[in-house]
């Protein structure tokens, strides 16, 4: 596919996947390690439970100076530097060590558990509250500015910009932040103390891994909770920002933004930074953000690659994060950016709500009209051309003195053009280069237009491969401008100009006869269409492991918009020099849906304290939409322009529904244990593998298949024959209420739900009994679904994704 330039993120992304190979003269490595002695939440000493205050902190302490002794005892004075001590939900700690043969010494002491090497991380780069129905559910929860309330969001991201106005305090505000939050804020430079106003309640910073491979730069990174980069500010204003800021950007006012949970607090552990971040610095984090007692984690971050082992939910930072759900904390991650490749997920245990992003309903209409009167469709948040006037077309080639390069000017420089022959003109200006991002092209044409005073300009891609406007970076610019893509308007275009130019003998221009006007390009309409999965948005199925083995476990979760949503921006972030200097900006990919996610979390932690992160989850996945208002099933965008219904493979249970989200009916639960069973269930992975990775052993009631898990979808990567998968659902309503359910059964697969009929009262459990047979085998997934329908008016999804693969021969 011809490389669109859709999204920040999909561009920071690969940006950052080239870093991945790291300063490769550095032969000095991070390992984290993991000590077999209990890290604070599993100390077993105390009597009542998790350790807290006081003795927790002793705890601590005390296993720091154990890290500290065991290195020195273990490794040469000088051969290596301690990053982190690791004590809340993993007793271990990351070290900077300068030869392989230090790994190896660790890995062989007494005492270790486990020795993973440091990896990189990516980050996966406002009216979408409505679109998701969170702001219907407002009123419920006290209204917008309550909403979240006594929630804390802890965001696992690039910082954040505290003097951003989806940041401020509101009047009403209560200062002082949930009593059971304990984190504090950490000040510096661009971060004043006060920056914990109440909204921002803790806030730290995790770079030491960074630091130690030399690509973080106090001078532009910034030692504080400061965002360099714009990403978190971004991503924490669509979790949580405050209700109706206004979104300026170029100086005009483009709507009102808002949080998903306005009312809910914001929790910032820095962790990534442009050059993006590692691991053992994200753990850092992680740990730090549960101590503090966040309710919720947004991670719009996940590994480079999949990390080699046994299996993808083995790697460090997924066990930490089940040791964080273990604690009560919701973990919301974004699924990649890697689509739409098939298996391109980069979160995958079914621990972790791992999201997708979509297109929303909101469109930009920029619209030029010739003087011929054709009209052409374009992209371009900018104002119109003054006046009903119509401007002189220039071509800029034809008003400048510039052909000395490769024959076409880019627009790069102000200095080459005729200023007499520029004035009250629309110049037309080529995109050059393929890579859009490198030389900062669209930027500097907007640069170049206003320093030489032309009228206005239309941008044209030939690099674009007629990707549509919809998927179009779409940047706020002052000056009138239009983006053209479609190969066939460029030639219309360029065809009205040339034939309305005179030109003398050695082609220089007598007359420009060609003109346009530029139509204001900057009010929103929302065309109430249904969302589509973004292309770039990861797919399923889910892989197990390096091997790329398929795993029975659905990802993604869920969707939610990512698709250009306006969020808060770092004015003083270089990423964009296309919004250099501005506090909002459009980004996109699972980044941006993440966050979206992580806000309905809190809102159904506040309705809800006592509901586990296994059932929140539950709620969100079951009641997602899989068809629009109109009954119409979502697509899915597989390719630039290629269209098709979207699976749970693009959008996994579909499209958040903040509303339904609230009131789900019945929830499917899964505990630890739960997830302990599972592990041991995967293939290939044994019961030392598994204690390894989380200190645990396999409970002594083994789950046959990883689908035995009670998660609330079903996915069975080789159907052979028959598998019976057992399911049980808590009643969360307020009624008795009788279900009977619903099959569409995947092709290739008969489906036996027993019992079809089911009463449970609120609080009960009832069972359930999923019968999956291959009737006739086949090369792919199919997909189907079992749907339970109360007579309360609940109605709960189950996502069925089965690969049939041979019908069971003979007795
Ligand atoms: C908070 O203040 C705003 C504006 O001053 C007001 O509209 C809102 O009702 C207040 N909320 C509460 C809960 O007092
Ligand atoms: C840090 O960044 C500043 C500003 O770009 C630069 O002048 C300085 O040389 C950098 N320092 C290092 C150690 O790279
Ligand atoms: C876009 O704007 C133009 C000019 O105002 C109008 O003719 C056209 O119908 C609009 N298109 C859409 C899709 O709204
Ligand atoms: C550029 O084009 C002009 C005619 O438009 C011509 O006179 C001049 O020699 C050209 N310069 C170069 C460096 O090719
Ligand atoms: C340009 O002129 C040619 C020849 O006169 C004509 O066929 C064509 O339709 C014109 N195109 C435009 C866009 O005016
Ligand atoms: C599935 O196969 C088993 C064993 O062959 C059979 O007993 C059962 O009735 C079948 N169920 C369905 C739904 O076809
Ligand atoms: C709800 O169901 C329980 C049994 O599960 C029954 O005892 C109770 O009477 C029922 N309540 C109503 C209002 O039907």
């Amino acid at each position: 596919m011809a490389f669109p330039k859709p999204s920040l993120v999909l561009c920071s992304v690969l940006t950052l996947l080239s870093l991945n190979r790291g300063p490769s003269h550095v032969s000095a490595k991070v390992y984290m390690v993991v000590m077999e002695d209990d890290p604070v939440v599993s100390y077993k000493a105390s009597r009542k439970g998790v350790m807290r205050g006081e003795e927790a902190q002793k705890y601590k302490e005390m296993s720091t100076t154990k890290h500290d002794a065991f290195l020195e005892s273990f490794l040469t004075v000088g051969s290596y530097k301690k990053l982190y001590s690791y004590t809340h939900l993993l007793n271990g700690f990351a070290v900077h060590a300068n030869s392989e043969k230090a790994a190896k010494i660790l890995r062989g002491a007494k005492g270790v558990r486990l020795v993973q090497e440091d990896i990189k991380m990516a980050k996966m780069t406002t009216y979408t509250p409505k679109y998701i129905g969170a702001s219907g559910v407002w009123p419920l929860l006290g209204g917008a500015e309550n909403s979240g309330d006594g929630i804390v969001i802890g965001m696992i991201d690039t910082g954040i910009d505290p003097q951003n106005p989806s940041f401020a305090s509101f009047s009403n505000q209560s200062k002082q932040p949930p009593s059971n939050f304990k984190g504090m804020c950490r000040s510096g430079d661009r971060f004043p103390p006060d920056s914990c106003n109440g909204k921002i309640v803790g806030a730290r910073w995790f770079a030491r891994a960074g630091q130690a491979t030399g690509e973080f730069n106090a001078t532009i990174h910034y030692a504080s909770p400061y965002d360099p980069d714009g990403h978190g500010s971004h991503t924490a204003s669509t979790a949580a920002g405050n209700f109706h800021t206004p979104a300026v950007s170029r100086g005009y006012n483009f709507g009102y933004a808002s949080g998903m949970a306005p009312g809910a607090r914001l929790a910032i552990y820095k962790a990534a930074y442009p050059f993006g971040g590692y691991m053992s610095d994200v753990i850092a984090a992680v740990d730090q953000a549960v101590e503090d007692g966040v309710d919720v984690i947004s991670l719009s971050m996940a590994p480079s690659s999949v990390s080699p082992g046994p299996a993808a939910f083995l790697n460090l930072l997924e066990t930490q994060l089940l040791l964080a759900t273990k604690a009560g904390v919701s973990v919301v991650q974004a699924v990649g950016n890697g689509g739409p490749d098939a298996s391109s997920v980069v979160s995958f245990s079914p621990w972790i709500t791992s999201v997708a992003a979509s297109t929303t309903d909101r469109k930009y209409n920029k619209t030029i009209v010739a003087g011929n009167g054709q009209i052409f469709s374009c992209g371009g948040l900018s104002p119109p051309t003054p006046g009903d006037t119509m401007y002189p077309l220039a071509l800029a080639d034809d008003v400048s003195t510039d052909n000395s390069t490769d024959g076409s000017n880019g627009c790069q420089d102000p200095k080459v053009f005729i200023r007499s022959l520029v004035q009250g003109k629309v110049i037309v200006c080529m995109i050059v280069s393929s890579n859009y991002y490198q030389g900062d092209n669209f930027a500097g044409i907007i640069d170049t237009i206003q320093k030489i005073g032309a009228a206005g300009v239309v941008i044209i891609d030939r690099y674009s491969g007629d990707v549509d406007y919809e998927y179009q970076s779409i940047f706020p610019t002052v000056v009138p401008s239009a983006m053209v893509v479609d190969g066939v308007d460029m030639m219309n275009l360029m065809e009205y100009y040339e034939n309305n130019t005179a030109r003398d003998g050695d082609g220089t221009v007598i007359t420009f006869g060609a003109t346009v006007r530029i139509l204001e390009g900057r009010r929103a309409s929302y065309s109430g269409e249904r969302p589509e999965v973004a292309d770039y948005s990861s797919r399923g199925p889910n892989i197990e492991n390096a091997q790329m083995q398929l795993a029975d476990v659905l990802k993604p979760n869920v969707m939610a918009p990512g698709h250009h949503i306006w969020g808060a921006w770092s004015p003083t972030s270089d990423a964009l020099p296309e919004v250099q200097g501005e506090s909002y900006a459009i980004l996109s990919g699972t980044s941006m849906s993440t966050p979206h996610v992580a806000g309905v979390v809190a809102l159904i932690k506040q309705r809800h304290p006592k509901w586990s992160p296994a059932m929140i989850m539950s709620a969100i996945m079951t009641t997602a939409d899989v068809t629009d208002r109109s009954g119409r099933p979502l697509m899915a965008r597989r390719d630039v322009g290629a269209v098709v219904a979207a699976t749970p493979f693009d959008m996994g249970a579909g499209a958040i529904n903040a509303a339904r989200a609230l009131d789900p009916g019945l929830v499917f639960d899964a505990t630890y244990r739960d997830y302990l069973q599972f592990l041991c269930a995967v293939p290939g992975v044994d019961e030392a593998a598994v204690r390894r990775a989380v200190g645990a052993s396999c409970p002594t009631s083994r789950a046959r298949w990883c689908s035995d898990l009670n998660a609330p979808s079903v996915t069975v990567a080789s159907l052979v024959g028959s598998r019976r998968v057992d399911r049980k659902v808590w009643s969360v309503a307020a009624e008795n209420e009788t279900y009977m359910a619903y099959v569409r059964a995947p092709d290739g697969v008969a489906v036996r739900v027993s019992p079809d009929e089911f009463t449970v009262a609120p609080g009960e459990t009832a069972a359930l009994r999923i019968v999956l047979n291959t009737t006739a085998p086949g090369n792919a997934f199919s997909f189907g679904e079992v749907v339970l329908r109360g007579d309360k008016k609940h109605s709960v999804r189950i996502p069925l994704a089965v690969y049939p693969a041979a019908v069971l021969s003979g007795p």
